[in-house]
């Protein structure tokens, strides 16, 4: 028997009607975001929501077992944003014939006030088949995949004042839940472990990396059976992770104009086929 999962993430929502009528647009990082928005991403994520239907087509099309979702649905994190954008999100991740997983992302919990925000409006993403291990944070979330494969969550975006810093990390507390998780019974024998958060599994970029990379990796290295995934990076890409034979896949960008992708994985036993969707004529494509 095979398994279907779809892994997308960066959707970037555009702004919904009433979006700026709150004084918490007044916080100074959410005024500088604006004049980005307004002169380097608006035109590039224009059609996020004619893309998420797109997605939302092809999932209709040809069903999915599972889907995973790397985060960043929203731009700024307003409350307005949420009200429209997560009722979408949830109703694509619905579409899953047998379950789902969501991070946010640092778009989604963009100042001090938006993690509570994400909890309230993200609410039907957060339960867990090991509750047991969740930490204060409410992550990490998993999800069992089938008989031989199963899905961990874990949230590295973090609100940063600081605008120029849009770095993640990974608290303490999930690290320690994670290395526990990963040492089960149950987790080990599994076949594949997919790994899930929103930032890059590397250091490479300090003002918009993982800080704790380096400790996280330390964890992860001794399992063979591990899948990474995330977003973030709105290019997609994969390759292996140095001297180890564990795959990592950046999904991109769902609705970045000309960038358009994710990624569509068919497990037959111990076998993973990767397949990247791309969007060509007005609809998304495997290739
Ligand atoms: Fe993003
Ligand atoms: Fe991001």
């Amino acid at each position: 028997m095979s398994l279907r999962i779809l892994h997308f993430s960066d959707v970037h929502l555009p702004f919904p009607p009433g979006a700026f009528r709150t004084p918490a647009i007044l916080h100074p990082k959410r005024m500088i975001a604006l004049l980005n928005f307004k002169f380097r991403r608006r035109t590039k994520y224009r059609d996020a929501i004619q893309k998420l239907n797109g997605l939302n087509q092809l999932l209709r099309n040809e069903p999915v077992d599972y889907i995973f979702y790397t985060g960043d649905t929203l731009n700024l994190g307003l409350e307005r944003e949420y009200t429209v954008g997560a009722p979408r999100m949830l109703e694509t991740l619905a579409l899953a014939k047998r379950g789902s997983l969501a991070v946010p992302g640092n778009h989604d919990i963009y100042t001090g006030a938006s993690p509570a925000l994400y909890g309230k409006y993200f609410a039907a993403c957060l339960h867990s088949d090991c509750p047991d291990a969740i930490t204060s944070t409410g992550f990490p979330l998993v999800r069992w995949v089938g008989d031989d494969a199963v899905a961990i969550a874990f949230n590295s975006a973090r609100p940063n004042f600081a605008f120029w810093n849009s770095s993640g990390r990974v608290p303490n507390q999930e690290l320690d839940a994670l290395q526990s998780l990963l040492a089960r019974p149950e987790i080990i024998s599994r076949k594949h472990v997919f790994l899930l958060t929103h930032y890059p599994f590397d250091e490479a970029n300090y003002l918009h990396g993982l800080r704790n990379a380096r400790a996280l990796l330390r964890i992860l290295r001794p399992h063979q059976n591990l899948v990474l995934l995330h977003g973030h990076n709105h290019r997609p890409f994969t390759y292996f992770l140095p001297e180890t034979s564990i795959p990592l896949y950046c999904a991109g960008s769902l609705s970045k104009a000309g960038g358009e992708s994710f990624w569509h994985f068919e497990l037959v036993g111990d076998t993973l086929n990767a397949r990247r969707g791309v969007w060509k004529n007005a609809r998304f494509i495997l290739v």
